[in-house]
């Protein structure tokens, strides 16, 4: 299966990468099995806005791509909405993964809701939702 032109440009050309310093949740994530890893920084304000968010992912391309995509996708909205955000929106958002790649954007969901723990955790504030994981033990 060809990756699809959004996954290509994602993976050329991926958005927000970086690190950002002081960050207000930062998520570590990684597959035991491909040993792929995705740390994900997100910057909060006091509304619960995601107002800036940045990705280093050590890993292959679809990784790259959907963790770009994820960026783009919480960026500007709240933190509740960015738990809503499923890895099956961001393969559609990137108009498809093939199905042995489709791990891979499960790491950038469990990458954000790992951030998102680690603000919930910071702030005080009882972390009452799931991560799923890309791998299972
Ligand atoms: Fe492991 Fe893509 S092959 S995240």
């Amino acid at each position: 299966m060809k990756y699809s032109e959004k996954v290509m440009d994602h993976f050329t050309n991926p958005r927000n990468v970086g690190e950002i310093e002081n960050a207000d949740g930062v998520g570590v994530v990684g597959n035991a099995k491909c040993g792929d890893i995705m740390k994900m920084y997100l910057k909060i304000d006091e509304n619960d806005v995601i107002v800036d968010c940045k990705f280093k992912t050590f890993g292959c391309g679809a990784a790259i791509a959907t963790s770009s995509m994820a960026t783009e996708l919480v960026k500007g909205h709240t933190v509740a909405e960015a738990l809503k955000l499923t890895n099956s929106a961001v393969v559609e958002a990137l108009e498809g993964l093939p199905p042995v790649k489709v791990h891979c954007s499960v790491l950038a969901e469990e990458a954000i809701k790992t951030a998102v723990a680690d603000y919930y955790n910071k702030i005080g504030r009882e972390v009452d939702f799931e991560i799923e994981k890309s791998h299972e033990e």
